[in-house]
């Protein structure tokens, strides 16, 4: 069963890694799965390369800023208006990577056997 998941995006030329989209399971929220992916999302990045991770979040979404606030990530430039489909603005947020420090921190409840991780070198799962 898949519980969550997260999508980052990486570029051969650039150092700048984008979390695209990340979502738990509702029945599964608040275990520490969030937590789990975001920091797999800033292991993989790292580990390709980058250098800082960005991402865009609907402004109202108070749960994920937490947690991305949590994890190191802090808001940057202006609101982005006019970003959802529904017209709500988006907030950007960034978080610097260190190569070589690994950021997992894994709630008690979690359980990061479960995590998966996909890169360019495995296929995807059949
Ligand atoms: C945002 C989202 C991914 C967070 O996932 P999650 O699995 O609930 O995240 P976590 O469980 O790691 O952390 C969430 C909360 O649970 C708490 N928590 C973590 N481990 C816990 C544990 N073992 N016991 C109790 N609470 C725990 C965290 O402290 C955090 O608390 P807070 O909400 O008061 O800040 C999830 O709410 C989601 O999928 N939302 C819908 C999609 C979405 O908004 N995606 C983000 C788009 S930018």
């Amino acid at each position: 069963m898949v519980v969550g998941s997260a999508v980052i995006l990486m570029r051969k030329r650039s150092q700048i890694a984008r979390l695209y989209s990340i979502a738990v399971k509702s029945g599964c929220q608040r275990s520490g799965i969030g937590h789990l992916l975001t920091n797999e999302v800033s292991r993989a990045a790292t580990a390709h390369g980058c250098t800082e991770v960005r991402l865009e979040s609907r402004i109202d979404n108070v749960r994920a800023h937490a947690l991305f606030r949590a994890l190191g990530y802090t808001p940057f430039g202006a609101p982005i208006p006019d970003y959802y489909a529904d017209g709500a603005s988006a907030i950007r947020f960034r978080k610097q990577l260190r190569p070589g420090i690994s950021s997992r921190v894994v709630p008690e409840k979690a359980d990061n056997s479960k995590i998966r991780s996909l890169d360019s070198n495995q296929a995807p799962p059949g």
